[in-house]
């Protein structure tokens, strides 16, 4: 038997479809990027993509490790039309910013329901939201710094083809 709290429980199981979700939605925005001269970006969004992948599983481990039920629910279908780099670094932010927003609900549930454990994980995931908006904004605020320029883009391309792929499991901390 559990010793979730059925609040916290509920909450967790929602966060891997949210990962999930999250997985989906940047794998929908790299195939928006391979349909377009940016391949780098492409790459970004497929190791983003990936990454969001192990954080659902993070979750799923720990529901399974503390004898808690998962229910996996049906993910929608993803935006997949964009109008610039730009609207799709956006649209990044703000999936970011709603899971931070999805993070904090659940370390207040962690913290009502004094689940220790639980709060340990959520640190993970408030460093690592802290992380990813960053790295988004920065994105953001030199794609509005290039605007149209074709060589800035293709710049911001090459570099964005540089980031490093996701780690597998085992070499995970
Ligand atoms: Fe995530
Ligand atoms: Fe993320």
């Amino acid at each position: 038997m559990s010793t979730l709290a059925p609040e916290l429980h509920e909450l967790l199981n929602k966060q891997i479809n949210e990962e999930m979700s999250a997985s989906y939605s940047y794998l929908a925005m790299s195939a928006w990027f391979e349909d377009s001269p940016y391949g780098g970006f492409a790459q970004w969004m497929l190791t983003q993509s990936q990454e969001e992948t192990t954080h659902a599983m993070k979750f799923y481990h720990f529901l399974v490790d503390r004898g808690a039920k998962v229910d996996l629910t049906a993910i929608a279908a993803p935006r997949h039309e964009f109008g610039s780099p730009l609207e799709v670094f956006e649209t990044s932010l703000r999936q970011e910013e709603h899971v931070t927003q999805c993070i904090h609900r659940l370390y207040e549930a962690a913290e009502k329901h004094r689940d220790h454990e639980s709060k340990n994980l959520l640190n993970w995931f408030l460093d690592e939201q802290v992380e990813e908006e960053k790295v988004v904004q920065d994105m953001i605020d030199r794609l509005r710094l290039v605007g149209d320029n074709p060589v800035g883009l293709l710049q911001l391309d090459q570099e964005a083809s540089q980031r490093k792929p996701v780690p597998a499991p085992s070499e995970e901390a």
